[in-house]
């Protein structure tokens, strides 16, 4: 809003979604300003988390067990200690949100309802009526980020750079994304910047993401030099609907859960024989298995309707609704699907505190790579790596800079009228169906090196507008990991290398740099 840039606060927080009001909230009462690229709450993946939040809440389950099982699906390189703070901290993280105004289903009891997922060795997703987490979660953060009065919102710009001081973060420049935000492009000053930007979905044709899933953190923290990590791993959630929307809407994993089954257009369920765990294989393999269908014209579908049936309007109330919408009744007809672009387990490299390489700059959330992921996200743990790391941020900032510091008022940079953010253009068009059929489900050299050839001839086309650079930043740096990690390994696939190296197993840590000159 106009009066919400009269003046900032030392510390930014960029993006809207859970880890950036999270950490506004833990960072209360001291001053900060969270900047978000379009209203609150919209264009936040975080709202349509489906399944819910992971956590060792259940009885007769740890966070050590809750931690182990992290480790094992992230495919060798999940940083142990990282995921140990990240499970231990579940609990209490769980019951902030719940003194945030978080209504998880219960029992008569009060204890939790607990939903199972794919490889999880406890049942420990904790949901909000049925499938509605993101969306009640989202809604109780915003309503106690109005209230907060040391949070200071400003909405409807997208930061597309950073500024720098010598070594240092000093601020960041961000474009009106709605012509009535205010000044086209405006110039903060801050001590600290957070980047909460989310992930890379929308860099993908097939995407469960908001189209504001562009990559825009780690493309403008590797512009200012920061050390990026694992980019080449990006997870494709298996049961996307495939009804010709984009994005596509989830299927929630919980669905397979309750005991869905996937099966062709021939109505053979193909994941018997690829797995023991069938449909509760790890995310990874079933959308290969589901690509491979889908590929090879046998079409894949989720069957709910002996498992759920009659159910299913009660107990998954938002995948009904897209159901309905496109005109499928989920008790009677099997679900179309498709692999998509789901979640970013790489990003910008941070220590356990959310620390960049970078002085001033921290990064939490999808936007992050702590370590915790590692090849390959476990179900349900992004929202917890989001609240976890968004404290410990919220930890860090406050010691280092207890007292606020005033800053200079907004410059505007710009009065010209702004380059808008075109998100729907013939060079998007094709970047997006560049990643999904070459740095997708399968990649190989060739693909990824074609892939780096058109990402290179766009970037001298220059793109629609000011976003472009950063989506086309982030697809050289995830494109560019994925041609240089000569293995397989959790979500990353390359057909010429279908086995992992246990030479390779370890994360890649880079520099924007680096991957330019491969
Ligand atoms: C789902 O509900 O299937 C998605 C859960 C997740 O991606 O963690």
């Amino acid at each position: 809003s106009d009066s919400g840039i009269a003046v900032t606060d030392d510390v930014v927080i960029v993006g809207g979604g859970l880890a950036g009001l999270f950490c506004a909230l833990k960072m209360a009462p001291r001053p900060v300003t969270l900047i978000t690229g379009a209203r609150l709450g919209e264009g936040a993946a975080s709202a349509w988390a489906q399944g819910g939040i992971a956590a060792a809440v259940g009885p007769g389950d740890t966070p050590d067990k809750h931690a182990q099982d992290t480790i094992v699906a992230g495919d060798g390189i999940v940083d142990a200690r990282i995921a140990r703070l990240m499970t231990g901290a579940g609990p209490e993280r769980i019951r902030d949100l719940i003194d945030y105004g978080v209504p998880f289903d219960r029992d008569n009891a009060g204890n939790p309802i607990l939903s199972r997922e794919a490889a999880h060795g406890e049942r420990r997703i904790v949901r909000v009526r049925g499938d509605l987490a993101g969306q009640e979660m989202m809604a109780a953060l915003i309503r106690a980020v109005r209230e907060t009065p040391s949070i200071r919102v400003i909405e409807n710009y997208s930061v597309e750079d950073l500024t720098r001081d010598g070594g240092r973060v000093a601020g960041l420049i961000a474009i009106a994304t709605d012509a009535d935000a205010g000044p086209p492009e405006i110039r903060l000053a801050a001590r600290a910047v957070v980047l909460a930007t989310g992930g890379v979905g929308a860099l993908y044709a097939v995407t469960t993401n908001p189209l504001q899933a562009r990559g825009q953190g780690v493309a403008i923290a590797a512009r200012a030099g920061a050390l990026i990590a694992d980019t080449e791993f990006v997870q494709f959630h298996p049961t996307a609907m495939d009804v010709g929307q984009d994005p596509a809407p989830l299927a929630t994993e919980a669905l397979r859960g309750e005991g869905a089954s996937l099966i062709n257009a021939a109505g053979a369920r193909f994941l018997a024989g690829v797995h023991p765990d069938a449909e509760l294989a790890p995310r990874d393999i079933v959308a290969r298995a589901v690509f491979a269908e889908v590929q090879a014209g046998r079409g894949a579908f989720l069957d709910c309707r002996s498992a759920i049936g009659e159910r299913f309007e009660d107990a998954f109330p938002n995948v009904y609704k897209a159901c309905t919408a496109a005109g499928i009744d989920p008790a009677r007809a099997p679900i179309p699907i498709a692999a998509a672009a789901h979640y970013h387990m790489g990003g910008v490299l941070t220590d356990a505190n959310g620390r960049t390489s970078i002085d001033g700059l921290w990064a939490c959330g999808e936007a992050a790579s702590t370590g915790a992921h590692g090849a390959n996200r476990l179900a349900s743990n992004s929202l917890l790596e989001a609240v976890v790391f968004a404290a410990r941020v919220a930890e860090d900032i406050r010691a280092i800079y207890p007292a606020p510091q005033p800053m200079p008022p907004p410059e505007v940079v710009s009065d010209a009228e702004g380059p808008g953010l075109f998100l729907e253009s013939a060079a998007i068009a094709r970047l997006r169906r560049r990643m999904s059929d070459d740095v997708g489900v399968v990649r190989d050299h060739d693909g990824l090196v074609a892939a780096l050839g058109d990402i290179a001839d766009l970037e001298r086309q220059g793109g629609p507008s000011y976003g472009f650079r950063n989506m086309i930043t982030t697809a050289r740096l995830i494109a560019g990991a994925a041609l240089l990690r000569t293995e397989s390994r959790g979500a990353h696939f390359r057909s010429d290398f279908p086995d992992a190296d246990p030479a390779q197993a370890k994360r890649s840590i880079f520099t924007l740099r680096s991957v330019e000159t491969v």
